[in-house]
């Protein structure tokens, strides 16, 4: 199949609407990162957006709706406190997990009785599912297991030949995925896994919000993953990816002392002054991090690095996405000096 590149002008985006209601898949840019979309009530469509990823069949997806109040008719019930969350948070980088009703076929949701709900704040995205007049499943539009695509170019090296189309809507603001959430009581929920909407954010409109165990910690065998994308390797590129978490010095002799022919460093910038090996970076701040870091790790890739040493984000706010993305790219291997 030719994949054809779109870019993000109203006719543009009817065809891209177009191809969804055929069934077919489409790249789609969100503010946190491009999407792979498909009709979420078509399960023939669901099903080629498995495909394309080579995702595994229990691993659900996300329904992106235009307006969260359409949550109502792919669910049995809504808490209060996720209308709360939603006025605060909708449109944006938050996806509340909640009981699904029939209309969500069970391929979507890869088995489980409950379905992500997000509201997209992207324009683009927004318009493809207005346009479209259908939900719209989208999990991140890489091969399974490699970095989250934040450019249409990242989209079309992944899947190029293998969807309908692209639509070019510019590099993803955020960078990481959004902030996944289970509403465990009218006053407490769940991280199931870090965003931009961080768990201070949270907090303001929650009397407890609890950080899954599984997203700083390796599931031990046997034991059961809150949501089913915890128990996958993710996140990495081919080089491998080792975390050294320590000052500036202690992170520079470390890699000196390891330091081969295919080895990089990932540092943070304004680290870079005197910095003695190859390297990138990949930001000064958290929202900064998570914006550039898939970006730096698929360009480590291009490069050819076959090792990469990984200055560690702080684990605060922002920081806990990128930490949490960063932990299980390099297969929970972390150096602590
Ligand atoms: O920002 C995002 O969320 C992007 C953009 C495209 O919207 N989408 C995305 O989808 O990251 P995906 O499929 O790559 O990641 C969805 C994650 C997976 O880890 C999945 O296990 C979890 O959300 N998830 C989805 N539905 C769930 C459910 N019903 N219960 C528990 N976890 C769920
Ligand atoms: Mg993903």
């Amino acid at each position: 199949m030719e994949t054809i590149l779109l870019s993000d002008n109203e006719e543009q985006l009817s065809i891209a609407a177009g191809l969804i209601r055929k069934g077919e898949i489409v790249g789609i840019p969100t503010e946190t990162v491009y999407g792979l979309g498909a009709d979420a009530s078509n399960e023939e469509a669901v099903k080629k957006v498995f495909a394309a990823k080579g995702r595994p069949a229990d691993n659900p997806l996300i329904v992106h709706l235009a307006d969260f109040s359409q949550a109502q008719e792919y669910t049995v019930s809504i808490p209060d406190l996720a209308w709360k969350l939603a006025e605060r948070f909708c449109p944006g980088p938050l996806t509340m997990v909640l009981p699904k009703n029939e209309k969500i076929p069970m391929i979507t949701s890869g088995g489980l009785d409950t379905v992500g709900i997000r509201v997209p704040s992207h324009p683009v995205m927004h318009r493809i599912i207005e346009l479209s007049g259908r939900p719209i499943a989208a999990p991140s539009a890489n091969t399974s297991g490699y970095p989250s695509p934040t450019s249409a170019e990242h989209v079309m090296r992944d899947m190029n030949g293998k969807i309908a189309a692209v639509v070019d809507g510019g590099a993803s603001e955020f960078g990481v995925e959004s902030t996944v959430i289970s509403i465990e009581s009218e006053d407490r929920v769940r991280i199931l896994r870090p965003g931009c909407v961080t768990r201070e954010m949270l907090l303001e409109l929650c009397g407890e919000v609890i950080i899954d165990h599984a997203i700083l910690h390796e599931l031990e065998a046997g034991q059961k993953a809150a949501s089913p994308g915890m128990k996958y390797k993710h996140y990495s590129p081919k080089a491998d990816i080792i975390m050294v978490e320590g000052s500036l010095r202690d992170f520079t002799e470390y890699a000196g002392r390891n330091m081969t022919s295919g080895t990089y460093c990932l540092i943070f910038d304004g680290d870079e002054e005197d910095f003695p090996y190859r390297y990138l970076t990949y930001g000064r701040n958290s929202s900064e991090q998570a914006h550039w870091l898939f970006q730096r790790l698929r360009e480590l890739d291009d490069i050819g690095a076959e090792k990469v040493y990984v200055r560690a984000p702080s684990p605060e706010g922002v920081g806990l996405a990128v930490y949490n993305r960063l932990i299980r790219a390099a297969g929970f291997e972390v150096i602590r000096i």
